[in-house]
């Protein structure tokens, strides 16, 4: 049989078509625009999603033989707010996980309500770019668009809407809303009295590997399937991708390197981290995860290369790094604000340390260093909750560049396997899709038989020493020049 796993990214739709054997028979990707409203802002339109996962299913899947096609499930960007009206229309423009629109609905939720009662009631705090501040922000900022809510969705869930015509969520992607009960699945009454809307506005909930529905007849025309094919509710990105690359059970990690770049931390206890600055969220394969994440991983990465120094070519451009370790110039990626550990969305990309020697190499180098040293900031405080992590596996468009891989080994100081399919979210969704369908038990079944390490990137001893010294000094760049970038913004 077949299964497609579709990743709803922020920058594109990513389709995989998979057979049972875990096997990838085809990959398309269906790029759609992005919007930057305001600085700080982050949009997109649910209908251009819905158009590219159309069109690229399409073509996904011209040559197979479409009777296999025996299920379909999701890895989605999280946390975007999308709200349809009475007649399922979309209202207004998603508003994404990296918008930073809502610090004074964020500042409510933490400093009136209390980060001790989030904490009771979802067991995480306010980030900016969580649903519950951006509902808050409709509310206070749209009060006619806000009246008009029928149903509130995040992205992913759109697609199975639009797929099944079910309203539904998972668990893990309803974790970053912050209006859902982690430890107990379920939404919270508290948080929907705090946000001012009642359950019948939010979607049915399922574990990620839950059919919640076959494919409209509408539905299987525009996209040329059976209608027989399951849809499996999916998971957030981070969680599909952990699925995707084989990080379940108990205490095994996973390192994103997408836009957003993520410390995934799969737990088979609910817990929560007392610093509040890694998210505590349900995992999709039933159990729980702890997780950090940067909002500008390899997004910065791609700034850096696309917009500012002009260059299609970045294994050319990287080949010409000849310092690592060494190198005095700091980079802090906090592009689009910072989310873990900072909680910041006022903070700006820097770079500091230049001198007139400095070389175009130099601070390519510092934009890889710079992504590497904010994910240990989120290692760290796992490290301080008394986790141990030795190994890590890796995906994403930035675990292809095998530089960044050494650098991440290094300033992390832990082993990087690298698997064969670095496909991340979209094989998760596919894997989800399998699990649905009956092909395995289970969701950790699944990932047993399928996933598989190819190489591994082993730390080397005098290369973490001189990283540890480079990011005892990096850690104490934001603390210095914090209340400066409130200041950036004024005119
Ligand atoms: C996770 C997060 C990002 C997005 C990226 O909390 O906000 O990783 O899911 O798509």
């Amino acid at each position: 049989m077949l299964y497609i796993g579709v990743d709803l990214g922020t920058s594109a739709v990513k389709l995989l078509l998979m057979n049972e054997n875990g096997k990838i028979q085809n990959i398309v990707s269906k790029e759609y625009p992005l919007y930057f409203p305001h600085p700080g802002w982050s949009e997109q339109n649910p209908e251009d999603w819905w158009k590219a996962v159309v069109e690229g299913i399409q073509e996904l899947t011209a040559e197979c033989d479409k009777s296999q096609i025996a299920g379909l499930s999701f890895g989605g960007q999280m946390h975007g707010l999308v709200i349809l009206d009475q007649e399922d229309h979309v209202i207004r423009p998603a508003i994404l996980w990296n918008d930073g629109r809502t610090s004074k609905e964020t500042n409510f939720l933490n400093e009136e309500i209390g980060r001790e009662k989030l904490s009771e009631y979802t067991a995480n705090i306010a980030f900016a770019g969580f649903t519950a501040p951006k509902i808050l922000w409709v509310k206070n900022n749209e009060p006619d668009n806000f009246a008009k809510i029928a149903k509130i969705m995040l992205p992913k869930d759109y697609l199975a809407y639009k797929m099944t015509g079910n309203h539904c969520t998972d668990v893990s992607d309803a974790s970053g809303m912050l209006v859902f009960d982690v430890k107990n699945r379920c939404w919270s009454k508290e948080m929907m009295n705090i946000c001012g809307i009642s359950e019948d506005q939010l979607a049915h909930i399922y574990e990620s590997y839950e059919t919640v529905g076959t494919l409209t007849d509408e539905a299987a025309k525009e996209l040329g399937l059976p209608n027989s094919v399951k849809v499996a509710a999916g998971a957030g990105d981070n969680a599909a991708a952990a699925v995707g690359t084989g990080t379940v059970g108990d205490g095994n990690c996973n390192i994103s390197l997408g836009t957003s770049g993520t410390v995934f931390i799969s737990s088979k206890n609910f817990g929560v981290d007392k610093y509040n600055a890694l998210h505590s969220f349900a995992h999709a394969d039933g159990t729980y995860h702890l997780m950090g994440c940067m909002l500008s991983a390899a997004s910065c990465n791609k700034w850096w290369m696309d917009d500012i120094i002009g260059t299609t070519d970045y294994a050319e451009e990287q080949a010409a790094i000849a310092k690592l370790g060494q190198n005095p110039v700091f980079f802090l990626p906090y592009l689009m604000g910072e989310r873990s550990p900072h909680n910041d969305p006022d903070a700006r990309g820097t770079f500091i340390g230049m001198s007139m020697d400095t070389s175009r190499a130099d601070m390519t180098q510092a934009v890889l260093e710079g992504v590497a040293f904010a994910l240990r900031d989120s290692l760290e405080v796992a490290k301080s909750l008394g986790i141990n992590i030795e190994r890590t596996k890796i995906c994403g468009g930035g675990a292809k560049s095998p530089l960044w891989k050494k650098i991440i080994a290094n300033v992390l100081n832990i082993k990087v396997d690298v698997i064969e399919t670095e496909e991340g979210p979209s094989y998760g969704g596919a894997i989800l899709a399998a699990v649905a369908c009956g092909e395995f038990a289970d969701v950790k079944e699944a990932a047993d038989q399928l996933i598989r390490i190819t190489d591994t990137v082993e730390p080397e001893p005098e290369l973490a020493a001189a990283y540890d010294k480079k990011y005892k000094v990096f850690a104490k760049l934001y603390p210095q020049i914090k209340s400066l970038f409130p200041l950036l913004s004024e005119n």
